[in-house]
């Protein structure tokens, strides 16, 4: 069983050491002895030890998942040569991180949010095989893995599926407000759009956007009229600006 360290102990670092327990044995490695006690218990970690790091961390021959902050990338030192450094740190490249880190191989991963339920998506790019097979060993686990050959794609692809769940958040938010201003109860709305979301999901699996837009406005009917409504607020370019939007701000980290 191989050994995964696990640098942060925040959301991500939450997703994915609840994803690997049990299948691999973790180290979980921070600033903060407390923090990383308390983390180890919360998620009932198995076969887990922690080393709380002030400064410098040994990270000879680990296999590492830096999940910090990127501002925070370069709090610690980082001492000898790691075999493969998983960066799932946003907007954070190889050649950044090359300057503070050695290791034999580099990774970049941009995961999501839903990997806390199984069912997130990891975005990977490396142009080495080993390290290509060892990710989805590590982050399908998660929930699915997509692949891409260009390292500037991990930023556009994180723009779409690293923020997506907070969009997302945001338009099924908007819907519970507007089920609540239609006269439904907040609990009632909630459920809805739980069940609107969870339909929709199993949806796009085996229909294209448009084809379930077109199966749900008839000529003449309610749902065009909210359609136009949607149009006229611009709300299609309000979603390509927000997504360039947090692309030009991964490039600006890198
Ligand atoms: N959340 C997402 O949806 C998402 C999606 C894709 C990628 N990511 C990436 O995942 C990484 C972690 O995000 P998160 O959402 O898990 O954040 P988080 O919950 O806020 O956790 C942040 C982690 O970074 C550490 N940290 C923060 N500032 C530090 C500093 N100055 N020095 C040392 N350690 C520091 C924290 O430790 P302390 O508590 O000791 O400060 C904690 O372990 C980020 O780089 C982010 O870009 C996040």
């Amino acid at each position: 069983m191989d050994t995964i360290s696990i640098i942060g102990y925040g959301k991500m670092a939450k997703a994915i050491a609840c994803g690997l327990n049990g299948r691999f044995r973790l180290e979980i490695i921070g600033r903060d002895r407390e923090k990383i006690e308390h983390f180890i218990q919360e998620n009932s970690l198995l076969n887990t030890t922690s080393i709380n790091i002030k400064s410098t961390i040994d990270i000879k021959d680990k296999i590492i998942i830096l999940a910090i902050k990127p501002y925070a990338l370069e709090y610690f030192k980082y001492e000898n040569q790691s075999k493969v450094v998983f960066n799932i740190m946003a907007g954070v490249s190889i050649d950044k991180l090359r300057k503070v880190l050695d290791s034999r191989s580099y990774c970049r991963v941009m995961p999501n949010v839903a990997s806390l339920v199984g069912s997130g998506v990891s975005v990977i790019y490396s142009d080495d095989i080993q390290t290509k097979q060892l990710a989805k060993d590590i982050f399908n686990v998660l929930g699915s893995s997509i692949f891409v050959d260009k390292e500037e794609h991990i930023n556009s692809a994180g723009a779409i599926s690293g923020s997506g769940p907070a969009y997302l958040g945001l338009v099924a938010e908007a819907l519970i407000d507007a089920g609540v201003r239609e006269g439904l109860n907040f609990d009632l709305s909630v459920k809805l759009v739980n069940g609107l979301f969870d339909g929709f999901a199993k949806l796009l699996q085996v229909k294209a956007p448009n084809e379930i837009r077109y199966d749900t406005t008839s000529p003449g009917g309610t749902t065009i009229e909210g359609i136009l409504e949607l149009e006229n607020s611009a709300t299609r370019s309000a979603f390509i600006n927000a997504v360039n939007a947090a692309h030009k701000k991964a490039k600006t980290l890198s």
